[in-house]
Formats: C-alpha cells, sequence, structure tokens
C-alpha cells in the first residue's frame, strides 16, 4: 500500500477512552488544522480532514497522549445493522482495491462501535472482508500484515479504509488487546509493562539491571526477571512469593526515598517506576535517581492522572522530564486506566 493513496481519503476514524474523549478531541483540533466531527460512536469518532497524510506526519513526530487507534477511511455507507448490509460492505471493498497491491499482506480489522444492537459480529465482518479478498488472491495473514483494511461501525454508518498498519498506532482493531490470563501471570499490571515494551520499542537483553519502584505485587519484576534482567524491586508493601524467589530479584521491602538514600550503588539500564503517588512527587523521584541510570538508559513510568488539569499536569511533567532526558514520549495505552505511561530514553553524555 502506497501512502500515496492517503490522498484518497476523506476522513479517518480514532478510537480512545470515552472518559478523555475530550482531551483527545482538543489534541486532535490543536494540531491538525481543517477538521471536522462528522459521526461518533461508542468509544470511536469520524473525522473529515483536508489531508490525511499530514495527520499521520503530525503523529510520527509528537504521539497524540489520548489516541488508541487511528485509521483513515476512503468510503462510508449507510447501514440498517443487518445483514442486508454485507452487499454495501463488498461495493465499499470494491472501491478501495485500486489502492490494494498484489505484495501488501493484508489483515482485516472490522469493529462495531456502534451504540445499537447489530444482527452481524465483529468475527462475521472479519471474515467477509478477508473471504472477499482472498477470492481475489490477495494473501491475507494476521502474522505478517503490513496493510490494515479497517471497518468501523457506528450506528447509522459505516466507514472502509486502507492505511500500513504502522501508521495505525496499534495493529489491533481500535486498539484492543487481549493478553490471555495464564497462570505465570501476577498480576494485570504485568500486561502494562508487555505493551509498554511492544509500543515503545523497548529492547532487552538477558543479564541487563533494572530498578523497579513501587513493584508490588510484583507485575512488572516478574515480567523483567523472566527477561533474564536483574531486578532491584523496592516497595513497603509484599512482593507476591513467586516473585520475591526469584534468584534475579531482590525486594527492598522500603519506599523509594529511602531506598535513595541508602541503597543506590548500581548503574540500571532500565528504570521503571509504577508508584502509586502525585505525579510531581513521581517524576521528582524518578528525575534523581536518573543518576544511576547508564548512558542510553531508559525508563518508563505511570503517571497517575488526577480528576481535574489532566492536560496541564502532563504539559509539566513533560517539561520536566524533558530538561533530564532526550527522549520523552506519553502515551495512555490500551491497558492504563486513570493513567498514562510515559516512556523516557537517557540524555547521551
Ligand atoms: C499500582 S501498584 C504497582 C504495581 C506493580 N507495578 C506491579 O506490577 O505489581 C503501586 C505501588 O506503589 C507503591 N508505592 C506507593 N508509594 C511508594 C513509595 N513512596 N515508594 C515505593 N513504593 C511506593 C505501593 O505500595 C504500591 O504497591
Amino acid at each position: 500500500m502506497n501512502r500515496e493513496n492517503y490522498s484518497e481519503a476523506q476522513g479517518f476514524i480514532v478510537t480512545y477512552k470515552s472518559l478523555n474523549e475530550p482531551l483527545l478531541f482538543n489534541e486532535l483540533n490543536g494540531r491538525c488544522p481543517g477538521l471536522k466531527l462528522l459521526d461518533r460512536g461508542e468509544d470511536s469518532a469520524a473525522f473529515t480532514v483536508p489531508d490525511y497524510a499530514a495527520v499521520v506526519s503530525e503523529i510520527r513526530r509528537e504521539d497524540f497522549i489520548f489516541l488508541q487507534h487511528i485509521h483513515p477511511f476512503m468510503c462510508k455507507c449507510e447501514i440498517t445493522g443487518s445483514a442486508s448490509d454485507f452487499s454495501e460492505f463488498a461495493k465499499m471493498l470494491e472501491g478501495i482495491r485500486p489502492y490494494v497491491a498484489k505484495e501488501d499482506t493484508l489483515t482485516c480489522q472490522c469493529r462495531i462501535a456502534a451504540r445499537r444492537m447489530m444482527e452481524y459480529s465483529n468475527g462475521e465482518l472479519t471474515n467477509l472482508l478477508t473471504s472477499l479478498l482472498e477470492k481475489e488472491n490477495y494473501t491475507v495473514s494476521l502474522q505478517d500484515a503490513d496493510t490494515a483494511v479497517s471497518l468501523t461501525i457506528f450506528d447509522h454508518f459505516a466507514y472502509l479504509g486502507i492505511s500500513c498498519l504502522a501508521d495505525n498506532c496499534s495493529d489491533r482493531a481500535g486498539g484492543v488487546l487481549f493478553y490471555s490470563k495464564t497462570d505465570d501471570i501476577i498480576c494485570r499490571a504485568e500486561f502494562k509493562i508487555e505493551e509498554a515494551f511492544k509500543v515503545f520499542d523497548v529492547n532487552v537483553t538477558k543479564g541487563m539491571k533494572a530498578l523497579d519502584l513501587g513493584a508490588a505485587p510484583g507485575g512488572w519484576t516478574h515480567y523483567l526477571s523472566k527477561r533474564g534482567i536483574f531486578v532491584d524491586a523496592v516497595d513497603p508493601a509484599e512482593l507476591n512469593e513467586s516473585v520475591v524467589r526469584r534468584e534475579n530479584v531482590a525486594h527492598y521491602k522500603m519506599t523509594a526515598q529511602e531506598f535513595a538514600e541508602k541503597y543506590v550503588e548500581n548503574a540500571y539500564d532500565i528504570i521503571v517506576n509504577d508508584m502509586k503517588m502525585d505525579t510531581n512527587e513521581s517524576i521528582d523521584i524518578l528525575c534523581d535517581m536518573s543518576r544511576h541510570l547508564k548512558t542510553n538508559g531508559i525508563c518508563l513510568l505511570t503517571l497517575k492522572l488526577p480528576k481535574q488539569g489532566v492536560q496541564k499536569r502532563i504539559n509539566v511533567a513533560r517539561k520536566v522530564l524533558s530538561s533530564k532526558f532526550e527522549i520523552v514520549r506519553v502515551r495512555q495505552l490500551y491497558y492504563n486506566r486513570s493513567e498514562v505511561t510515559v516512556f523516557v530514553k537517557n540524555k547521551l553524555s
């Protein structure tokens, strides 16, 4: 799929956490000129845009914090919510065929974001589009896809588009993830770090050293130690027994402030911080600890958002962190609830 085809996009669909809709709309309107709100669904909205390629460039320049997924749409049709819509979807698919290259590996991502019941499911729509494309000898594969054919269903209209999967902010429809809760998982927080590592493209190798601030009950420490990383886990609360027993985990049963005063001797490759505390305080502690971060080291932290003044709080956090670190990225990820995840990279000295 050639990005030049973005010039054919009439607009785009964004998906987000409903609670943060106003924050995302502010970000979009402030950074993308000429947007018009066209339609709205459960946790998604459609905008028209004069130049979708400019939106993609803007996302690449700096993340939109509250955006979980985006796809362009080249076609739109009216729907009834019954199986009679299928012929309309097939027609729309014909409409985007000129933009699909035979060498593309496609994934069909269908999502019902309507506020009313439909007579079909996401899975049925995905099967429909997949079978129509396969009939025309296109390669459709979940694993190695580079191109997304995305269909989003609102109450009265459906929107279909094609895009490079890498431009969608998530390689899952609507940014929705389904990590499976195996017996090996300590707590849901483990999914947060797994998602963050993927989104921020964090590469780790065996033998690295990590500091985990606010480590209990131990999900993040567990995730890191399973990858062969030595973890100093700091939290006054208890860690899960199976985590404490791991050879490459040391639990410091104290606050991060106490640890900073007494124990820090190591240079760390990674510092993670999921402490439940005021964002300003949490950032001050991290900035102080950054003395112990190796050149090229990285930090991952969550900021627990206040009820009011969220944007201002994030702006302050970004400013303080930017004075200390080279790269600062902030995103609300799928597994974040009332928080955002921040990724920072140490300055090269
Ligand atoms: C959301 S939990 C962390 C979950 C953890 N990341 C995991 O994967 O299991 C927040 C933790 O922050 C810890 N915490 C709060 N204030 C702290 C402080 N000053 N120093 C260290 N830990 C603190 C709490 O004890 C709590 O266990």
